[in-house]
């Protein structure tokens, strides 16, 4: 197994989902959880020196235990890891003062061949992507270099007897096109055959929840969303009984879906599950109320009420557990300096864990969405559950503008419905990030039949994004969009008009509140 020492960098993560994409088993340890004795105990086949916003300069600036070059396994280092090798290894590193780099760059190469470099330079140069403040100035002895960029005489730089690799650059972020086949070439010669699967992260996640949990009682909020579903079926897996999940039903979800996500988990998974039936309750404070963040804080609130209440009622847990994944985790870096603004208050379960004082367990931290449907999968989801456009914690609340009332729900469910089913009979579900029905606080006349109707208008929305964070409108034919109105105003009383939203995000944003 391979060891990543992380200095703190922004994108650490993204290392070790390049070793998972190469099919190599890797743990990601903080610089100062590693000493000797750690070192002896792992017994690394390989090591990574992450990247960090440190300057080796500081006093404590993070460093790895010397014994690290001592164990004859091959090294990476990765910009500020670089500069820890030189520092260590007798080299020298220069404060920034005006070679600070940040962005694309581009690195030539030296004649000499490298091993670590198959498959670059075969243009000219290769596009990287640097981020530093200081700069290696000196090459430790029995270094070489085989790259420079304008800014970075030492952009590649190894030690081929030793196999100590150190760049300057980031190779795991994307704007390093090539950087994958970097980080292939290191693991392969530092002999990983790529063996390792998602079957065997399974195996290493649920050793880590018992090693974690003990004993110790677990409960989980179970949304049906496809973060919270494998997190509770791996964690029931690892631990059976000693888990508890809560559904909280709040009335607000799609047509039959408390029914669906109840009964496969309590009847295929054999999970303990608590159905928390609290429509009355959440509909009742919603009454009256149009102001979306209003909605929002209601219905934030009142989750973290009936959870607590739940587990009170159960006799308390040790541990939450949460399907936080890895980008929940990094900090969103604001490039404004200023404090970004609130667009919507997010629904989540933040709140819980300071105010019950219990500790957390999340076994999705290190994965990302794909890796996630991945071990899905692997732990034998279906397809059609782990395929899912993603639904927001308030849910039909916010496809509800202005007052919410049962009768709009109730028509609001079965318009999507239609609309669902029409996508799914084209085909076109996954083509699609998200789609859903709106239903809009305006009634319109019309005619059906010989008769007048006066009946609520909708909306339809289906986005295309990779992350939620922008988003195009889906560009449907207009055959679709006409068999589709057709269909909800014939099967859906309630509803005489359909629009479709055109707008991109931004300016707009997916939901409509
Ligand atoms: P917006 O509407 O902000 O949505 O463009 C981006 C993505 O986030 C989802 N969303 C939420 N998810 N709790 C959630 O768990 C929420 O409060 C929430 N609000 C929006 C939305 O469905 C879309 O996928």
């Amino acid at each position: 197994r391979l060891l990543i020492i992380d200095f703190g960098s922004q994108v650490t993560q993204l290392i070790a989902r390049r070793l998972r994409e190469l099919k190599v088993y890797c743990e990601i340890h903080p610089f100062n959880h590693v000493d000797d004795a750690f070192l002896t105990k792992f017994a690394p086949k390989a090591v990574i020196f992450s990247g960090g916003p440190a300057s080796v300069f500081t006093d404590g600036a993070p460093m790895p235990p010397k014994s690290v070059f001592e164990l004859g396994v091959p090294i990476l280092g990765i910009c500020y890891g670089q500069q820890v090798m030189m520092q260590c290894l007798g080299g020298k590193v220069e404060r920034g003062h005006g070679t600070a780099e940040f962005g694309r760059a581009y690195v030539t190469p030296e004649a000499r061949k490298l091993a670590l470099l198959q498959g670059w330079f075969e243009a000219d140069r290769e596009q990287v992507w640097m981020s530093h403040g200081d700069h290696v100035s000196e090459i430790a002895p029995g270094f070489e270099v085989y790259g420079t960029s304008p800014n970075a005489p030492f952009a590649i730089t190894a030690d081929t007897e030793r196999d100590f690799y150190a760049v300057q650059f980031h190779p795991e972020v994307h704007h390093t096109p090539n950087g994958a086949k970097l980080y292939e070439n290191f693991v392969r010669l530092a002999g990983f055959t790529g063996d390792w699967t998602m079957g065997a992260y399974r195996e290493e996640a649920i050793k880590r929840i018992r090693d974690q949990v003990g004993s110790g009682r677990v409960i989980c909020a179970l949304s049906g969303g496809v973060d919270s579903s494998v997190a509770a079926v791996l964690i029931h897996e690892a631990i059976g009984d000693q888990l508890t999940c809560v559904y909280v039903d709040h009335g607000l979800m799609r047509k039959g879906e408390s029914a669906q996500v109840v009964g496969m988990f309590r009847e295929h998974y054999n999970l303990p599950l608590i159905h928390a039936d609290e429509s009355e309750l959440f509909l009742g404070k919603l009454e009256g109320v149009s102001d979306p963040e209003t909605k929002r804080k209601i219905i934030g609130g009142l989750f973290i009420d009936v959870f607590e209440r739940h587990a009170q009622e159960m006799g308390g847990a040790d541990f939450l557990a949460q399907g936080t994944l890895y980008p929940d985790v990094i900090e969103s870096v604001s490039f404004s300096g200023g404090p970004s603004v609130t667009i919507k208050s997010h629904h989540n379960v933040g709140g819980l864990p300071d105010r019950m004082n219990m500790q957390l367990v999340e076994p999705l931290r290190e994965l990302f969405k794909d890796e996630v449907r991945a071990l899905g999968r692997e732990l034998g989801l279906p397809e059609s559950f782990i395929g899912r456009h993603p639904f927001p914690g308030p849910g039909l609340a916010i496809r509800c503008p202005g007052e919410i009332t049962r009768a709009k729900l109730d028509i609001l469910r079965e318009a999507d419905a239609v609309y669902i089913d029409q996508i799914r009979k084209h085909g076109l579900y996954d083509e699609i990030w998200q789609a859903f029905v709106a239903i809009l606080p305006v009634r319109t006349v019309g005619v059906m039949g010989d008769g007048r109707t006066y009946d609520y208008a909708c909306a339809l929305r289906a986005v295309t994004s990779v992350d939620g964070m922008t988003a195009d409108y889906y560009p449907f034919s207009h055959e679709f969009l006409g068999e589709t109105a057709t269909r909800i105003i014939n099967e859906v009383p309630g509803i005489n008009r359909v629009t479709y939203d055109i707008t991109s995000k931004p300016p707009g944003t997916i939901e409509w509140e």
